[in-house]
């Protein structure tokens, strides 16, 4: 038996495939949605000595998990096995029916994250979204009368045609709607897609104002009661959470540079030292793991620098101290002189030691701390 405690699957299938998204997805198949549920669990059988006896979390994401079959669902759902901590499903708003809901519910899933992205019917159709705002807010309801009392909203803000007033009125419908737990997160084009292509001009404008739009974002989730506990989320804290820990369960253990297994086309694992990636392809997938064999992969060792230098990286992305003993040969001593001077991070020390973390200037910048304070690869 292993010591990895967080299990992640990939189901890819989507309805469509909007503009802007770049994971690994599959639109429609309908008829192979059994195959690749059985390689999933063929999957599973050949990794499960990885797994630890009690897994802490489980994570479904996407794609649309719920776009699967639902008789698939919950074959997988079935057979997976159980988490002490959380199961989360990632759902898109027009897929959550009461008949899908009460089948999660059934199945042990405890938290639903939906992809709102945006409650503005030019900016939904600009991201090519298939959910009208109404279908957002139908989802919640649906999702509260099958007993969820723990739901997710996901944003996305920088999007063509965006003004901060669309921004102000996209948060204050995210906040009526009373979600545990939201994540907002910058609109990432990539460069030569069609989406990047069609908007070319007005992503480089929306990029000027993405600064604004991220503080406008902090400034009124935390004014709202949410506590901002890594760069893009946000939960509810003390006594609207009733005691509860809110924040993402399955991603603060990858937060925490913990070990997990991913299951699925395009997931990634990290297992005993080893980063592994399965490839996209859906046919050569399920082939392999119907042949009993494991699926094909790029594997990378992970070694002590790679793993210090990604501990910081996420590590200061939280609202928690990184305890220095454990990144301490990823970072530059000189530039953290230099930002401590700025007030950009904060250096003090527990029973155990010296910890780190960003002030909240600092987190505002961000990515550029955290790569200044990292020594050069190869140093
Ligand atoms: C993997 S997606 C899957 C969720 C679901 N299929 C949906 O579209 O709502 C999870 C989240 O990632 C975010 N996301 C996807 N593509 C993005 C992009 N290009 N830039 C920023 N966020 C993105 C969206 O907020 C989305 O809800
Ligand atoms: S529904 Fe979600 S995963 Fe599927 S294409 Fe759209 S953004 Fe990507």
């Amino acid at each position: 038996m292993g010591d990895v405690r967080h299990l992640y699957v990939h189901l890819p299938f989507c309805a469509h495939r909007c503009g802007y998204c770049d994971f690994v997805t599959v639109v429609g198949r309908r008829g192979q949605h059994a195959a690749y549920i059985d390689a999933v669990i063929a999957e599973l059988e050949l990794e499960r000595v990885a797994l630890a006896g009690d897994l802490e979390t489980i994570f479904l994401g996407g794609g649309t998990p719920t776009f699967t079959e639902p008789a698939e669902l919950e074959r997988l759902l079935r057979a997976l096995p159980a988490a002490t901590e959380e199961v989360t499903v990632e759902a898109n708003p027009e897929t959550v029916t009461q008949r899908v809901a009460a089948l999660l519910r059934a199945n042990g899933v405890t938290r639903v994250s939906l992809g709102a992205q945006s409650f503005q019917p030019h900016l939904l159709k600009t991201l090519e979204r298939q959910a009208t705002p109404d279908d957002v807010q139908r989802a919640v309801r649906t999702l509260r009368e099958s007993g969820f009392d723990n739901v997710s909203l996901d944003l996305v803000y920088g999007i063509p045609g965006q003004s901060a007033s669309d921004l102000d009125s996209d948060l204050e419908k995210l906040l009526r709607l009373e979600p545990e737990h939201l994540s907002c997160y910058e609109l990432e084009a990539k460069p030569g897609t069609r989406f990047t292509v069609a908007h070319g001009d007005e992503l480089a404008r929306q990029a000027d104002a993405m600064e604004g739009y991220f503080e406008e974002v902090v400034e009124r989730l935390t004014a709202a009661g949410y506590r901002w506990y890594e760069t893009a989320n946000f939960c509810l804290d003390g006594q609207p959470a009733n005691g509860r820990d809110l924040r993402a369960l399955h991603n603060l253990g990858y937060w925490h540079g913990q070990d997990y297994l991913g299951l699925g086309i395009g997931a990634v694992s990290t297992v005993a030292g080893e980063r592994r990636r399965n490839l996209p392809s859906l046919p050569r997938y399920v082939a392999a793991l119907a042949a009993g064999e494991p699926p094909p992969r790029e594997v990378e060792p992970i070694d002590d620098a790679t793993h210090a230098r990604e501990l910081l990286m996420l590590g200061l992305r939280l609202d928690e101290p990184v305890a220095l003993a454990e990144v301490d040969d990823a970072v530059d001593r000189d530039a953290l002189v230099r930002l401590l001077d700025h007030g950009l991070v904060e250096w003090g020390t527990n029973g155990h030691g010296e910890e780190l973390r960003l002030t909240r200037r600092g987190r505002f910048l961000g990515g550029g701390v955290t790569s200044e304070l990292l020594v050069a690869a190869g140093d």
